[in-house]
C-alpha cells in the first residue's frame, strides 16, 4: 500500500507543478517500499539519491518562476527550500553511514509530513501569484 496518495487537496492549480509533486510522493512511496520490503542498502541509497536529485530539480523549477516573475516572497520560500534540502542530506548521509540502522520510519513520516506541509502551505501560497503571470 502507498505510503501517500496523490489527491486533489494537494492541487495547487498549476499543472506543471503539480506533476512535479505528484513524482516527488511517487518517489517516497518507492523509498517505503523499498524499506518495508528490506530491499539492500544499495537500492535504497540510489532510491534516496534519486529522490534528492528530483527535490533539488524541483526546487530550482521554482525558483526560476519566482525570478522570472519577480514573486515577492522568494527569499522566505528558498529559506524553507534550503532547510529541506538539508534535512534530506542528512538524512542521505545517515542512511550512508549505517544502512541499516532505525532512521526509516523517522525519515519517511518526516519526508511525508514535509512534503505535504510546504505543497498545502508555501506552495499554495505562490500559486495565485503565478497563475495570474500565466504559468501553467
Ligand atoms: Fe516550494
Ligand atoms: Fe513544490
Amino acid at each position: 500500500m502507498p505510503m501517500m496518495e496523490w489527491s486533489h487537496e494537494y492541487s495547487v492549480g498549476i499543472p506543471s507543478i503539480d506533476n512535479q509533486h505528484k513524482r516527488l510522493i511517487e518517489l517516497i512511496n518507492q523509498l517505503n517500499q523499498a524499506m518495508a520490503e528490506g530491499e539492500s542498502a544499495s537500492i535504497v541509497a540510489d532510491i534516496l539519491k534519486g529522490l534528492t536529485d528530483y527535490t533539488r530539480y524541483h526546487f530550482s523549477y521554482e525558483e526560476d518562476l519566482f525570478n522570472q516573475h519577480n514573486y515577492p516572497q522568494t527569499e522566505q520560500h528558498l529559506k524553507e527550500h534550503a532547510s529541506l534540502i538539508d534535512r534530506v542530506e542528512q538524512f542521505h548521509y545517515e542512511f550512508a553511514q549505517d544502512p541499516g540502522g532505525s532512521i526509516s520510519l523517522e525519515l519517511m513520516q518526516f519526508l511525508t509530513n514535509w512534503l505535504v506541509d510546504h505543497i498545502q502551505g508555501s506552495d499554495r501560497e505562490y500559486a495565485g501569484f503565478l497563475l495570474k503571470k500565466g504559468v501553467s
